[in-house]
């Protein structure tokens, strides 16, 4: 088929309803012009591939196939490759299921630990969650089928998901919300965007122009098309006409009247509507065209790469020489989730796993089991936990399988504190007083208060790891694989150390993003304020040294790239991954900034002793923030440290560069532009100079004659005083006359 061509021949009702699904997975067909219908289905983390009635919740069935770790997990893995090869097994997986589109992945950030839907999404930073999302779109990309990023922008919250209003500056919601989806768009070129059910700033995402058309296809380029959340459609023509493509799920009464109406009447733009169908038309001539026929899944090889990748993604928060497991110790599993493992989280992407393995299954008799508590309940049951007491205490080590019950988090709503449930608390407190050797593994897609923490010696995060979770946590228990995952997301000590913790989820349906660009480490660092583990901390069972950074310039223009190499070398006793995270720090600003910002990262596979070199290159964006006044990123020049470490809080070796910002901010000057602003105007900073210099004797003593007098430390108070002097001032005290400087300003904006 040819889209183009197909178009030309549309008649306008076709095309008024081409615009809406078929049915909950398909786009409609026009069989009149061989147009077939394709098919899209939930994903990421496994293909939720609905053959028979449809939903939206993850209630009816899906077919059975596998499960791999949840967005959250893999974040985690701090691997682009990760990404790589599960994008590659579920684009062959489409393909051989006749999937031209899955839905995925999702990109919204992690403002508030309390997000319902916490474990579909990466990362609180939008460079590290815009990095994975494209390598995985790639790879999906790769074999044919489309992605569809999502949910765009700002559903960052379940609580009035489908109705409130995200209320945010323009520089957070560049500097924060959007960066990963204009990785996907820019770098994973991704085919499809869903747009999101909230509105922001009281725009509905799905008839938002400045979102979908000024942002997206012009800024940056997309040529895909936009889909929108399911049920998320507002006014069908202002959507179209804002950019939005195709309303899914549509279904047989969405005929397209309401679109068909807006044209006839003059409305909508029949061009506006010509490019919506053109956009879906090209998605399904391109699924066509990539269409692989002879595909083949083999299952078995996807449960040992769900396996593999669950490996990766764990994070080893807590090690005092206690893991991994010697196999001659006496060990013993405690906790439900043990035998019957929290893999996934509830909702529309929930997956239909045959045989989900626990840890229980994977270690085989090696261990021995009490149950401990009942996941279904919070709490304490005193029987199950005396015998897991009692089996602890008979045991060299104690494993505790704890974490968030299905419950606790889900699609569709918020949680309600960042607790464990209490029996679970308590079952832990009592295991450790009975057993020393008390090492806890947690599952759950987001942070937990973890209030006994300093009386464990280990503790050992799986996030929801998928099917193969309890196989992945027994092979890194006993050393069998070392732990290379680093944490994507802060984990404070308590809920209201969170910076969105005044305004989550808002209130009547509107929640304001007062913490503005401050999310995640971005506030903490800020703040030095004491956390349970920082964004990036994770351990290995060996040990890294970095060192010989090298920068290939010390001063650059914004215009240039920076290259940035370290040696990394694996000091201890064993092979592992480090993970080496390259972070920025403005030195100098005028602008809030944080105090360093994760601009790279590598994972590194070193054997004992081994080193390695590994580089980076930084661009302009690099030392950007973004400035409402030129609607743009923007390099303020100075000063700027290159930070190499192991996480936000450790970084280990730094160097120095000046970049020089080659962009000018162009105002307009009044009576009330301060002398410090007028420095930084272009025509400003010039006459200034003339006019200090041009000063004669007989005008009294220069200011700095004037603080020299004062006395040590006054000429800087001199500066900053006569810098925060607004130019009508000049006529106040008596500089020059109000004509001259009227005269003054009109000659400078000129
Ligand atoms: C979710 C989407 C999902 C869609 C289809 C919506 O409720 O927000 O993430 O892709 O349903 O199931």
């Amino acid at each position: 088929m040819n889209a183009e061509q197909v178009l030309q021949e549309m008649t306008l009702e076709e095309k008024a309803a081409f615009c809406s699904g078929r049915d909950f997975w398909h786009t409609k067909a026009v069989e009149r012009l061989s147009v077939p219908s394709v098919m899209m289905c939930d994903g990421p983390h496994g293909l939720r591939k609905q053959e028979g009635e449809g939903d939206h919740l993850g209630i009816n069935k899906s077919i059975e196939t596998v499960c791999y770790p949840t967005a959250s997990a893999l974040a985690a893995s701090f691997d682009r490759d990760v990404m790589k090869r599960l994008g590659e097994a579920l684009g062959q997986e489409c393909q051989a299921e006749n999937v031209a589109m899955l839905l995925g992945p999702g990109l919204n950030i992690k403002r508030s630990p309390l997000c319902g839907r916490n474990f579909e999404y990466f990362s609180e930073d939008p460079y590290l969650a815009g990095e994975m999302g494209a390598a995985y779109v790639q790879a999906l990309q790769s074999k044919g089928i489309a992605a569809c990023a999502k949910h765009f922008a700002c559903n960052d919250q379940e609580t009035r998901r489908m109705s409130g209003s995200s209320n945010l500056d323009e520089r957070t919601l560049h500097e924060i919300y959007l960066p990963a989806f204009e990785a996907v768009v820019k770098k994973g070129k991704t085919r499809s965007l869903m747009c999101a059910y909230n509105a922001i700033n009281g725009e509905f995402c799905a008839e938002n122009k400045m979102l979908l058309t000024d942002i997206l296809r012009d800024k940056w380029g997309f040529d895909g098309f936009v889909v929108t959340d399911w049920g998320a459609v507002k006014g069908r023509a202002k959507g179209v006409a804002s950019g939005l493509d195709l309303e899914m799920p549509g279904g047989p009464n969405a005929t397209g009247e309401e679109i068909l109406e807006a044209v006839q009447n003059g409305e909508l733009a029949e061009a506006d509507l010509d490019k919506a169908v053109l956009n879906v038309l090209r998605f399904v001539e391109a699924s066509l065209d990539r269409r692989d026929e002879h595909a083949v899944i083999d299952r078995g090889a996807c449960r040992a790469l769900a396996r593999e990748l669950a490996g990766e993604c764990a994070v080893l928060l807590k090690n005092e020489n206690t893991l991994p497991l010697r196999k001659d110790r006496k060990v013993v599993f405690i906790g439900e989730f043990a035998d019957r493992p929290r893999y996934q989280g509830a909702g529309s992407s929930h997956i239909n796993v045959p045989h989900p393995v626990s840890a229980l299954e994977a270690a085989g008799g090696a261990v021995t089991y009490a149950r401990g508590y009942d996941v279904h309940s919070s709490t304490t049951d005193e029987a199950m936990l005396d015998e897991a007491v009692k089996a602890a205490a008979g045991a060299d080590v104690a494993v505790i399988f704890a974490g968030l019950p299905d419950s606790f988090e889900s699609e569709g709503g918020d949680r309600e504190h960042m607790r464990l449930p209490q029996n679970q608390n308590e079952l832990i407190a009592a295991v450790a007083a009975a057993n020393p050797n008390t090492v806890v593994v947690l599952h759950g897609g987001s942070p937990m208060e973890l209030p006994w923490l300093r009386e464990v010696p280990a503790v050992l995060l799986m996030y929801l790891g998928g099917e193969q979770v309890g196989a992945a946590a027994v092979d890194i228990l006993f050393g069998n694989v070392n732990p290379s995952g680093r944490l994507a997301e802060t984990w404070p000590v308590r809920l209201e150390d969170n910076p969105s913790y005044l305004n989550f989820p808002g209130e009547d349906g509107v929640v304001t993003y007062a913490e503005g660009i401050f999310v995640g480490y971005r506030y903490y660092d800020k703040k030095k304020l004491a956390v349970n583990f920082p964004f990036g901390h994770g351990l290995s069972y060996t040990t890294f040294s970095f060192g010989n950074m090298t920068v290939d310039r010390e001063s650059l223009t914004d215009q240039d790239t920076l290259t940035v190499t370290v040696d990394v070398t694996n000091t201890g006793a064993v092979a592992g991954k480090a993970v080496v995270q390259l972070y920025v720090s403005d030195k100098e600003s005028t602008v809030r900034r944080p105090v360093r910002e994760l601009r790279d990262f590598a994972k590194v596979d070193l054997l004992p002793g081994e080193t390695k070199t590994v580089s980076f290159t930084l661009d302009k964006r690099a030392f950007a923030y973004y400035e409402p006044k030129v609607h743009d990123f923007f390099v303020e020049s100075g000063e700027f440290a290159i930070e190499v470490g192991e996480s936000c809080r450790d970084i280990l070796v730094s160097k120095s560069v000046k970049v020089e910002g080659t962009t000018v901010i162009s105002f307009t000057i009044n009576e009330n532009t301060t002398i410090g602003q007028l420095m930084k105007h272009p025509k400003g900073a010039s006459f200034l100079r003339q006019m200090m210099g041009g000063r004669t004797r007989d005008q009294g003593p220069s200011d700095s004659e004037q603080a020299a007098a004062m006395g040590e430390g006054s000429e800087k108070m001199m500066q900053q005083m006569m810098f925060e002097m607004p130019l009508g001032s000049l006529v106040s005290y008596g500089r020059m006359t109000r004509q001259q400087l009227k005269g003054m300003i009109a000659m400078l904006n000129s």
